[in-house]
Parts: structure tokens; sequence; C-alpha cells
């Protein structure tokens, strides 16, 4: 079981007092790596066996790092954290499969009352270090730990900003519903990735499509998302949808139209290896920027 669905079931099994025991340890991030156990028992107003008691069943169910000075929360306890959130506002009332494995992130499904899907994606960046960590000296240092929940949280935040912004001007992305902590809660987009598309029934169409996305989100929204590639674009049906935004740079960045014309590149690429279309990076970049009105494709 991942620990996503560990921190999913645990949250039924926690008491208030557990939950304030958590709460005490996130407000902690910033002012200590090893969480002290009189700190713990003076914010909560638990007494400090109490504290103890309960720390150490956090511990057995992986929500929290115990040590004989104090407790660390680790990301299985962000995400208990961050899914109470969904549930306490009525979105969401449980966890699915996980439905996407990124770079930076797990992607799970999840459901309301009624049985609507949705997908919910927690940050993870940090982790191919954490297990190098872990491989070197079987542990983690809570520094690291600290560091990167609090990455994951901003992360989570660009994201969310920038996407909400992109849907205001028409950008097709998924909804998002809902940010907390580090999670996303998204509408669940029924498709595949562009690079898992091994034919397409109209692939011009399709490139074309992705073309005029980019140039809305950088002249409407005046946002570059940086990392596009086949591997950031969702196909359902006939529309495409651009997805994975946390390093998006607006136009103002100084390198934004490197990123730019490096995100138009790769895609067209792309479509020239599996599809054997052709279109001049000069046209691609110059209709994205706004410059010209449209883009010739050849095949
Ligand atoms: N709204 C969504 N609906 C369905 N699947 C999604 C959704 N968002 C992301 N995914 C899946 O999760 C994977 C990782 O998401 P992505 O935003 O690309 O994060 P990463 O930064 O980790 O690459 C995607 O490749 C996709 O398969
Ligand atoms: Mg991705």
């Amino acid at each position: 079981m991942s620990t996503t669905h560990i921190a999913a079931q645990t949250l039924k099994s926690l008491s208030s007092e557990d939950w304030s025991v958590l709460s005490a340890l996130e407000r902690a991030l910033e002012a200590y790596e090893v969480v002290p156990f009189e700190y713990i028992s003076k914010t909560t107003n638990l007494h400090l066996d109490e504290v103890k008691f309960r720390l150490k069943r956090l511990d057995q169910l992986k929500l929290i790092h115990l040590t004989t000075n104090g407790a660390t929360l680790v990301s299985a306890g962000l995400d208990a954290l961050a899914l109470r959130g969904f549930v306490k506002r009525n979105f969401i009332s449980g966890i699915g499969p996980i439905i996407g494995v990124g770079k930076e992130s797990d992607v799970y499904e999840a459901i309301d009352d009624a049985g609507r899907a949705y997908a919910v994606k927690f940050y993870r960046i940090g982790r191919i270090s954490f297990r190098a960590i872990k491989i070197k000296r079987s542990y983690v240092e809570p520094t690291a730990h600290h560091h990167w929940l609090k990455v994951n949280i901003s992360a989570a935040k660009k994201e969310f900003e920038a996407i909400k912004k992109l849907s205001q001007v028409g950008v097709s992305v998924p909804e998002v519903i809902a940010r907390n902590r580090h999670a996303l809660l998204m509408e669940r987009i029924r498709g595949m990735l562009l690079v898992d598309c091994k034919e397409l029934k109209e692939p011009k169409k399709v490139l074309k499509e992705i073309l005029k996305n980019i140039r809305l989100a950088y002249t409407k929204a005046g946002i570059v998302n940086a990392d596009l590639s086949e591997f950031n674009i969702l196909c359902s049906d006939s529309k495409i949808l651009l997805i994975d935004w946390p390093q998006a740079v607006s136009k103002e960045h100084p390198n934004a139209t490197i990123l730019l014309d490096r995100d138009v590149l790769n895609i067209l690429k792309f479509f020239r290896r599996r599809f054997k279309i052709d279109c001049s990076m000069e046209d691609a970049s110059f209709y994205v920027r706004g410059w010209r009105d449209s883009v010739e494709l050849h095949s």
C-alpha cells in the first residue's frame, strides 16, 4: 500500500488530539528540525505523556518520524493533513487508485459522496534525493525533510495560481477545484498522454490546437509553461489539455521567450518524428508570440 493510501486510511482512525499533534508539528516546520516534546505539549495543551503516547502511534502509522528528542512531520503526515482539508470541505470522501506518476508528483483518483471522480496531485519534489540519502545513510535528515515539504507546498501554490489564470483566458487546462498544502484537487481527465498516442485521427489539427493554446497562454495570460512536451499534454477524445504548470514563468521573465521557443520546439520535434508533420520553427515561434495570425503545417 502506498503512503498516500495509508494516510487516507488513517484519516478515520485519528482522534482530534492526534490531529492537533500533527498540526503542531506542521506549524513548527519553520522553527524546528526536530520539534521538541515540550513545544508540542505547550502548543496543543496536552500533557507531555499524552503527547509522547500519540507521537508513538503516529510514528507507527508512518505519519511522523519519532526520535529521542522530539518528532518531525514526514510526507505521509502532510498527505493526511491535506486530504483531511479536502474531506472537511466536502470536496471528496475517499482516495482511489494511483492514475499518474510524474517527475515531481503522484496523482491519485479521488471520489466525492456522489461518486464523482477527481484527480489529486501530491507534490513529491525531493523524493529522489530522499531515496539517495536513505540508501547512503539509512535515515533521512529532518532538515532535508522539512525543506522539501515547504518546496512542495509552494510548488502546489504556484501551479494552482497559474492554472486558475490560464483557465480564465480560455487555455485548455484541467479545472482546478482547490489546493491544500502540497496537494491540488483537479478535474479528472480521462485520456492519454500525447506521448502514448501512437496514432491520431487528425494530427495536424491536434498540433494546431496545441500551438493555439501555447499562444493563448502567452498572449492573454502572460504565462509560459517552460516544461511543455508530449509528456505534459493529455489527449481526451479530440480535445487536448496542457498540464503540469509549477515551473511556469511570466512573460516578464528574462528567459521567457527562450523558454517559450523551447516548449514550441519540443512539440514540433515530436510531431515531425511521430506524425511526419513539418512546421518551420520561425513560423511557429512568431505565431505563439502573437506576431502572426496563423501557422502553416505540411505533411
Ligand atoms: N487532471 C488529471 N487527470 C488525470 N490524470 C492526470 C491529471 N493530472 C495529471 N495526471 C496524470 O499524472 C501524471 C503526472 O502529472 P503532472 O502534472 O505531469 O506532474 P509531474 O510534474 O510529476 O510530471 C501525468 O502524466 C498524467 O498521467
Ligand atoms: Mg509531467
